[in-house]
């Protein structure tokens, strides 16, 4: 018996990478799943109906229960459809995984607007649309999961990625309202910040030492499918009652990442001035500051300046 006997997954990005590796870990643990990609480059331009249909035949040759979808997530009308998918094949909705990924890198000052729009659009709309199509039906059922798959290109930062770290972030806000107001439907909103060696980082040109030292030492090793049991886990019934939360996972290592949090506060009842704070913010404040770490870097800023 499986885990997920009886439930339906939508996947989205499932053709490759983490959501395949997470497509084929649901169908095995028993849920019938939704394999949905667009099958474009890792920019996100092209289309490929096949890359879907690859994983589904993957699931179908190891006893499970599948179905190809080739929408695109970065549009409304994209996400209701993939979502009906599942609905109109199995009449259900239970899990659904926001992953779907393309990263278009840039020093910020470069940064072209379509180079911000397509990164939104995918990773942050794209989410909202499938998560928007698919939570009503959770609704009307009682249950539900919802897992975005976030990175931590937004929360700790990462050189040539304001696009991508800002879609992350966005969704890692997206999480948790979802989470505190479906609590009363029984669904759950949770995040995993993985790291992989898919063809994203692949993608990364390591043009110097220091840039293949940096994209070794993050993602080699890493395998995809290192990712999948913790998506299972929180995709099914024992996961109740963990929403709002963010979890990393690196390799055989899974953890969980704090949240914003107050850490130090000042108060002054006539309020503060400039000055004031000129003086009392460095040492006050100081051992509270998160430092920045500029020690993820993926481009060879030197040829660019
Ligand atoms: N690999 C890592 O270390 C890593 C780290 C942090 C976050 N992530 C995130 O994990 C997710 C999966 O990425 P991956 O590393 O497996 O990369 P990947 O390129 O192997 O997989 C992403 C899949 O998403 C599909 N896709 C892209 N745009 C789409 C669209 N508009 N509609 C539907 N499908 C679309 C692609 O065709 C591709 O198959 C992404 O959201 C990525 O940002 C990955």
């Amino acid at each position: 018996m499986g885990i997920l006997d009886g439930k339906v997954a939508v996947v989205t990005g499932a053709g490759r990478g983490l959501g395949r590796g997470m497509a084929l870990h649901l169908a095995r643990e028993g849920a019938r799943v939704v394999v949905n990609d667009l099958g474009g480059s890792v920019h996100g331009e092209g289309k490929d109906g096949s890359v879907a249909e690859q994983v589904v035949d993957e699931i179908r040759a190891d006893g499970g229960e599948a179905a190809a979808n080739a929408d695109t997530v970065a549009s409304w009308e994209g996400g209701q459809r993939i979502v009906q998918t599942a609905f109109d094949l199995y009449g259900r909705l239970d899990i659904l995984i926001n992953n779907a990924g393309i990263l278009r890198d840039q020093p910020f000052w470069r940064m072209t607007e379509e180079e911000w729009d397509a990164v939104l659009d995918v990773h942050l709309m794209g989410s909202f649309h499938c998560t928007r199509a698919a939570v009503p039906f959770m609704q009307q059922q009682k249950w539900g999961r919802v897992l975005f798959i976030t990175s931590t290109a937004g929360f700790i930062g990462t050189i040539g990625q304001c696009n991508y770290g800002a879609a992350k972030m966005g969704v890692l806000g997206l999480s948790r309202s979802l989470a505190v107001e479906m609590q009363e439907y029984n669904i759950t909103s949770n995040c995993i910040a993985p790291f992989a060696w898919t063809r994203i980082p692949a993608s990364i040109p390591a043009v110097t030492d220091e840039i293949k030292e940096s994209v070794d030492r993050l993602f080699k090793d890493m395998e995809p499918e290192d990712v999948s049991p913790l998506a299972v886990f929180l995709a099914g019934e024992g996961a109740d009652g963990i929403s709002g939360q963010v979890f990393g996972v690196r390799g055989k290592e899974i953890y969980t990442f704090n949240q914003p949090r107050v850490v130090r506060s000042i108060h002054k009842a006539e309020g503060w001035s400039a000055r004031d704070l000129a003086d009392l913010i460095g040492p006050t404040f100081k051992q509270h500051l998160t430092p920045l770490d500029n020690s993820i870097t993926f481009f060879d800023w030197d040829a660019l300046l």
